[in-house]
């Protein structure tokens, strides 16, 4: 059976459109979820990870503090300097975290790490310390921003989990986090401590909130997704009573949701290429609703999808480029590429093509429009779905009915900051869902440095 272009298109498209209908669902699955995770004890891959954080800055406060960041690409140590009145400079020392030591020991690991924090220490941000900080006479305090699912049982003090993008460390699963820094740092005679550990949702949301007290939500839209948002105390009951009993009544925590992890069939829409996804990963049914929308996963979503339309002999001449076969050979910046090329001639993103892929007859400029028209659903609908969690993050503080100020959601991430339109579109999917009037008063505003501005922070309330 000949099947049209359009036909095909209007098939997939029906796969991805999420009217509102749609989310409601998704919307109440959160909310369930967020009130299981508040009650259910953190043991193992926990949601609802209590920060033991409950200060948040003014945006007066002032001093150098040390932080670290990492997160799925790289690290970065940073003296940050923080200038009051929510200003900040910071000198930092980045490096990408290798293929070796993705898969490599726990020790090398972190002997890597201790390695970057002696070359702020003692080269790129020397000027910054105190000479006995420098010569290890005086302790140096270290705010560690870790974006990877941590078991925290105190500001300071957590289990390492399962760590996901693509790294998998041998000797780390289980172990304090702290203390494998602390090993790191003596076996290197460094006198350095870590006095917080925050997941990157906490960094973004407290570094956010220095430079606007009112933030209620720190949310990540990049490689992975998460949010954090403050909580009464009295409501995390899986603290323990004695624990809840040692904070001020109206005391506000801050939270990990960990909604990367949310989600399971009864309420999220898996499509077959959701599924086909999944399938092919080598963590199953972990983190379904990051695999739906969050950068990691788009372009994987997108390739398989095109692998539809050229079996129906709609794309590339019906042949599958060479290297196109390959899972995960489509990275989600080529879509990136794509949409934003629209606008233009579409000959960027053809030449990056026949760059990558080896092709028997040269791709057309239609085949690049198809291709553009297939990253639109997917990641309009990634789109909605980080809409979706924004909606379940005021709902749960009831933000809009609490004042009538605007609700402030600090953003950070590369897919949510660099992607073409990502900001508009989750824009009008609150509107779609709130209408004009609420959806006004809904401010995203772009974080940055939330790693180390927020590790730093945290460092700094936490001395
Ligand atoms: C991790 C979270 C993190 C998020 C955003 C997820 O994959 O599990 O801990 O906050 O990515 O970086």
């Amino acid at each position: 059976m000949v099947v049209t272009v359009e036909a095909l298109f209007t098939i997939v498209q029906d796969l991805f459109i999420l009217p509102r209908e749609m989310v409601a669902p998704i919307v109440e699955g959160f909310l369930e979820e967020f009130k299981v995770g508040l009650r259910t004890p953190s043991k193992g891959l926990a949601t609802m990870i209590p920060s033991f954080v409950t200060r948040m800055p003014t945006g007066n406060e002032t001093g150098t503090f040390m932080s670290l960041d990492l997160g799925g690409t790289n690290l970065r140590i940073a003296a940050v300097q923080l200038l009051g009145d929510g200003h900040v400079k910071v000198s930092e020392v980045k490096h990408a975290i290798t293929p070796e030591l993705r898969v490599g020991t726990g020790v090398a690991f972190f002997d890597w790490i201790a390695d970057a924090v002696q070359e702020l220490v003692l080269e790129k941000a020397r000027h910054l310390f105190k000479p006995d900080q420098v010569s290890g006479k005086e302790t140096l305090y270290l705010g560690v921003c870790w974006s990877f699912p941590v078991d925290q049982t105190a500001v300071n003090h957590g289990t390492i989990l399962r760590m996901g993008k693509g790294i998998a460390l041998s000797d780390t699963e289980g172990r304090d986090l702290t203390d494998m820094f602390h090993e790191a740092f003596d076996r290197k005679g460094l006198n350095v401590k870590v006095n917080a550990i925050l997941n990157d949702t906490v960094g973004a949301l407290v570094a956010h909130a220095y430079a606007s007290p009112r933030t209620r939500v720190g949310f990540i839209f990049a490689t992975g997704c998460n949010a954090a948002y403050p909580e009464k105390v009295e409501n995390i009951v899986k603290l323990d009573a004695s624990v809840r009993g040692q904070y001020p009544a109206g005391t506000e925590m801050l939270l990990n949701t960990e909604i990367d992890i949310f989600g399971n069939e009864s309420y999220l829409p898996l499509n077959r290429y959701d599924l086909m996804l999944d399938a092919s990963h080598n963590q199953p049914k972990f983190q379904l609703f990051e695999k739906m929308m969050s950068g990691a996963y788009l372009g994987e979503l997108t390739r398989l999808v095109a692998l539809d339309f050229i079996e129906a002999g709609l794309l590339f001449h019906g042949d599958i480029p060479k290297g196109f076969e390959q899972p995960w050979s489509f990275p989600t910046k080529y879509m990136s590429a794509l949409e934003r090329d629209a606008t233009e001639e579409r000959h960027k993103s053809l030449e990056t093509m026949m760059s990558t892929y080896e092709f028997d007859t040269n791709p057309t400029l239609e085949d690049v429009s198809l291709m553009t028209r297939i990253c639109r659903i997917v990641s309009t609908r990634s789109a909605i779905l980080c809409a979706a969690a924004i909606v379940a993050l005021i709902e749960q503080q009831d933000l809009i009915n609490m004042s009538e100020n605007d609700i402030i959601i600090g953003m950070n991430g590369s897919t949510y900051e660099y992607y073409p339109f990502m900001e508009e579109r989750v824009h009008r999917a609150l509107r779609t869902w709130y209408g004009y009037e609420v959806s006004d008063r809904i401010r995203l505003e772009v974080t940055h440095e939330g790693g180390s501005v927020g590790g730093a922070l945290i460092a700094m309330l936490c001395t």
